[in-house]
């Protein structure tokens, strides 16, 4: 993993919009007076959705908010890897999975791509500035190892013509349908079930984490507004199931 640093280049400011900004005090409600530290993850989050990465200025803006020292908030922000220190590209930055399951699947393939594609090297900006990319470590879905992380999802069973298709389609403004890309439901046998047969006989037509995704649909968008859905305010699709 790259030294995770804030970057060379600052803007001057940052300002939550109006709407993420009475988004973030609600997650400060949810905590106990005194205690509001605690939403830092997701109001640096929300801080990443509506500029792409963290810049100094977004992390001070947040530490101001929640009355904790710059040093603390940038502990945070610069601990974890859905955090990015640097630009990203305008419509989204690829984080391809490089531990042992995905490397024995082929992740090398798929940062050879990132290499031809996107950048030779990882955390710069395309020529037409659109993608990102860097690779990451185990993203907890080795079972449908090679993938990567998009935006919120995840693309999993990635072959590189996968890859390269879906990394197309982002190109032209599609948003490709995230999960398994090689027909599986989720991290059932390639050969089949072999128990519980009945749970996935084309009942469903995606598991449920791949049904979130689409429904929300706001995987690599920028966050301006109040425009992701509040958890469970839509009516559950009949066609959804738990994996
Ligand atoms: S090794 Fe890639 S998700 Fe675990």
């Amino acid at each position: 993993m790259s030294i995770r640093r804030l970057h060379t280049s600052q803007p001057d400011s940052f300002n939550f919009s109006d709407e993420n900004l009475k988004w973030a005090q609600n997650q400060m409600k949810k905590y106990p007076t005194g205690r509001q530290a605690s939403a830092v993850i997701p109001i640096l989050w929300r801080a990443q959705e509506q500029e792409g990465w963290l810049s100094k200025p977004a992390i001070e803006s947040v530490g101001e908010l929640l009355d904790m020292p710059f040093i603390r908030v940038l502990e945070v922000a610069s601990f974890y890897f859905m955090f990015q220190l640097a630009p990203v590209g305008s419509v989204a930055h690829i984080q391809v999975c490089g531990t042992l399951s995905c490397m024995i699947c082929g992740a090398e393939d798929l940062i050879s791509i990132c290499k031809e594609v996107i950048s030779e090297k990882p955390h710069e900006v395309s020529i037409d500035g659109k993608f990102s990319w860097e690779e990451v470590e185990c993203l907890g879905a080795c079972a449908n190892a090679p993938m990567a992380q998009i935006g919120k999802d995840f693309y999993e069973d990635l072959t590189e013509t996968s890859f390269r298709d879906i990394l197309d389609k982002f190109s032209k403004g599609e948003v490709p349908t995230p999960g398994p890309q090689n027909g599986r439901y989720a991290s059932e046998p390639l050969s089949g079930l072999t128990t519980l047969t009945e749970f996935n006989s084309g009942k469903y037509e995606a598991n449920s984490s791949v049904s979130r995704a689409l429904e929300y649909g706001d995987t690599i968008k920028r966050i301006q507004g109040n425009e992701v859905p509040i958890l469970m305010a839509k009516k559950k699709s009949a066609k959804t199931s738990s994996t």
